[in-house]
This record gives C-alpha cells, structure tokens and sequence, in this order.
C-alpha cells in the first residue's frame, strides 16, 4: 500500500503520497497541492525540496557516501578513466571493451571545432575570463550544428560533439588568453592527454606527457564528473525544460558553476590562501576572522555534506602524492592543511558541521599541474560536462517531462492607478 502523509490546513485534512527512493530516500508528493488546496509550498534555495526523480547519482551528506550509477566515487577515481565515467554515467552502465572503442573513438573524430569559432577568441578583449569564452563557445555550437535545434535531431552526436570539443575550446581560450599558438588536437593521443597537448605544448617543440600527470588528471575529471542537483546540474534542466538545445542548456550550467560559491570556488580557495600567505601566513588570526563571519573559509561546508567530502579525501591524498613527484613545494598546501586542523577541532565549524570540500584541494592540484588559477573553474566544468549531459538527456527521455516553472509569494504593491510622468 502507499504511504501517504497527511497534510492539515483549515481543518481539512490532506492524504499526500509518499515516494521512496532505491536508497530510502523519502519525499512528499506535492503535484497536486496547489490544484487540490490552493497552496504552494515555499523552499528559498531548495533546501528540502526535489526537483526530479534520477537514477545517475547517488549521494548522502551525512554518511559522505558518493555513487555514480551505483558505483563508489573511490572506485571509479582509483581503477576507471574519465572516459569510461562519462560513457557511464551518460549510458547507465560501464562500456564494454567494443562501446568503450566506438565511444573513444568518436571523442577523437570529433575533436577539432569549425574554423570559424577560431576567430570568435578574436573578439574577446585581452584579460578575458576563461568562463566566459567557455559558456559563449559552448552555446555558439548551436549556431555552428543548427540541427541541434530540432528535438528530433541524433542526439548522441551532440552529445559526443560537446564532449570533445569542450577540451579543444578551454584550451584554445587559454592558449590565445596567453599570446600562445593554437595546438591543434591530435588524433593519436587519449582524452585527457589531448587536453594536456593542446593547453602546455608549442609547435617549436616535442611535448612529453608525464603518465602520471595524466592519471592525475582522469581522477580529477572523475572526482567532478557528477554530484546530482546542485545549482548548475538544475541549471541545465532548467534551461532544457523549456526544450532548448544540448549547447545553450549545458552553457547555462557553466555560468552557474561560475559563481564562488559553486565550482569557481577552487579559484577563490587559492586568491584565500595567497591573501593568507601575502599576510603573514597568520592562519589563526584568518580562522578567528571566519568565526566572526569577516571571512568565508573557501572550500569549506556544503548544502548538502555534512561530513568529509569523500572527494576532498581523495583530493588530499593526491596532493600529498603529485606534489613531490612533481618536484613542487606549495606553501599553500602547509597553509590549507592548518586550516584544515583548525577548522577539524574548533567547535564553530564542528557545530555547523563545516568539512572541507572538492575545492579545498582541487585547487593546489590544478596549480602543480601548472594549470593557471583563472582556469580552475573551467577545468571543474570539462569534468563536470557528463553530468550535465546525463542529467539533459534523462530529463529529455523522461516521458512525463514538464516545463521548470516554479510558483512565488507575491509580496509587492496590491493594484496601483498609474500616474502620468508630469503629476510624479
Ligand atoms: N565558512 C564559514 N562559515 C560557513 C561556511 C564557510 N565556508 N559555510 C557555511 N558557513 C556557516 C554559515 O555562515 C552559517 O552559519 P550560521 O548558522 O551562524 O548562520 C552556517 O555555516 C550554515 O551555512 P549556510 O550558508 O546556510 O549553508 P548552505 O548550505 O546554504 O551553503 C555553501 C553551502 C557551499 C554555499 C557554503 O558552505 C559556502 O559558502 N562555502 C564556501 C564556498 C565553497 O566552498 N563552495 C563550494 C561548494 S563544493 C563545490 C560544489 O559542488 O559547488
């Protein structure tokens, strides 16, 4: 029998079904509140509230458990790729060795971007932000494939198309962002070494790929491959309710994860640590700053962990791992690490149960492998381009599909008479 939850307004009472997820989740069946009682429901920044039903990832806050498809986040960063990921979490399920080839394949086929895009990088003044090239060019695509326009169009080449060209166009950004010619990619190469190719080589030069550079980098790619609802996942279905294209819904999801307080906020952990740096290294007097909310202790807290984020775990061990094959000694990462103590033990951030998350290290990561800080957030939107892309297509497949249209509570003037310019 389905449980129901018994809703009581005016004396009149409800019956409100009660769904339950494959991992317990429970949630109230609100569709038919406002047709049956009249009112909504009011949930400023979704705190309890689901937007969908989806099976691509599964995450609770509180234990720090994080699955795509069914899969344990430190399984598939230690022993998959990140093409191997994207195809799963797209797919629904791991590739076999003949999907996985086709898929790789048209990654490579599809990588170069028309001739045409290369002179919109022209237009953009000097100093430009890597975002902002990275969302304009990724919704350009459409205007680049028009029959991407048309619901009936073969979604799975978009979907390869953005996969690869995204890498081709982040680094053509910042190889022109730095006067740099542009590498093209290569055919020969894999995906993340591709990438590697195009943003560090010159043509005046062999370019060597460290092996491990590249592992380093599927795992990165991985660790931001998905995380369900967050504001730029339901940016894109926002955006693709209405029916719009792949490109303009996933450009959408790369504005979103512009902001600090989403994936820009890797850029904002490093500018944090420099200024602690630039000050003295006076971490403790940082940290007593935060308590008085002077400061925001970047990389630190989550709407939805209230636990260690288990990427962050894995971030951490990494960088105590690359750094010294990389032959780099960060004093930011002494500085993020005290933080880190200080934060673990004082009861401001244990009560809030503030733990460090995906950006706390990803951040000293990206900067070892010479990543520029202004490309961080664009190197969290490569990896996260499968999830979104996931979340589009399970949204467009979804047969009971509607229009994101939330409802509001009107709080401005009652009817006004207007009053011509000359009587104001
Ligand atoms: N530093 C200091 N205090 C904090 C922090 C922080 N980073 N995060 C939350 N708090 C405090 C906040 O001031 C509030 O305190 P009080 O109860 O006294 O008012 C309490 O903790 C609850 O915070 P909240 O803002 O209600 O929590 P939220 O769930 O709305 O915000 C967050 C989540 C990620 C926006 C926030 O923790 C934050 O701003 N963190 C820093 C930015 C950051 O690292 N963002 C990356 C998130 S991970 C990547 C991603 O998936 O987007």
């Amino acid at each position: 029998m389905t449980k129901t939850a018994q809703l009581i307004i005016d004396g009149k009472t409800y019956e409100l079904p009660i769904i339950e997820g494959s991992e317990n989740d429970r949630a109230i069946d609100i569709k038919k509140l406002r047709s049956e009682t009249g009112y909504i429901t009011l949930d400023p920044g979704y705190k309890s509230t689901g937007s969908t039903k989806s099976a691509i990832t599964f995450l609770n806050g509180e234990e720090g458990i994080l699955r795509y498809r069914g899969y344990p986040i430190e399984q598939l960063a230690e022993k998959s790729s990140f093409v191997e990921v994207a195809y799963l979490l797209i797919y629904g399920e791991l590739p076999t060795p003949a999907q996985f080839k086709t898929f790789s394949d048209d990654l490579t086929y599809h990588s170069m971007i028309h001739e045409g895009m290369r002179h919109l990088y022209d237009g953009f003044p000097w100093g430009s932000h890597p975002m902002a090239m990275l969302s304009s060019m990724v919704c350009s695509l459409s205007a680049y494939y028009p029959d991407s326009l048309d619901p009936d169009t073969n979604v799975d080449t978009h979907i390869t198309r953005v996969l690869s060209k995204v890498r081709t166009i982040a680094a053509f950004g910042h190889q022109k962002s730095r006067g740099k010619p542009i590498m093209y990619p290569k055919n020969n190469l894999g995906y993340c070494d591709n990438f590697l190719h195009m943003m560090f080589a010159v043509p005046a030069e062999d370019y060597e790929i460290d092996p491990k550079i590249v592992k380093a980098l599927n795992t990165l790619l991985i660790l931001h491959a998905d995380h369900e609802q967050n504001c730029s996942a339901s940016a894109v279905r926002l955006v693709g309710s209405s029916n719009a294209n792949l490109y303009a819904s996933i450009s959408a999801g790369i504005s979103a994860l512009w902001g600090p307080l989403h994936g820009g906020a890797n850029q904002a952990v490093i500018e944090m640590l420099e200024r602690i740096k630039a000050g003295g290294s006076d971490y403790k007097g940082f940290m007593e700053r935060v308590k008085k909310k002077e400061e925001r202790l970047m990389g630190f807290g989550h709407r939805v962990y209230k636990n260690y984020d288990p990427r962050a775990k894995i971030l951490k061990e990494m960088a105590d791992d690359l750094l010294p094959h990389l032959g780099v000694s960060d004093p930011l990462l002494d500085i993020a690490k005290e933080l880190e103590e200080i934060a673990l033990s004082d009861s401001y951030f244990v009560d809030r149960k503030l733990y460090p998350n995906v950006d706390f290290y990803s951040g000293m990561v990206y900067k070892a492998l010479g990543i520029p800080v202004n490309m961080f957030t664009v190197m969290f939107a490569l990896g996260r381009m499968p999830g979104w892309i996931a979340q589009w297509k399970e949204m467009m497949e979804d047969p009971k599909k509607a229009i994101g249209r939330p409802r509001q509570v009107y709080t401005g003037e009652k009817e006004r008479q207007f009053v011509p310019l000359n009587k104001r």
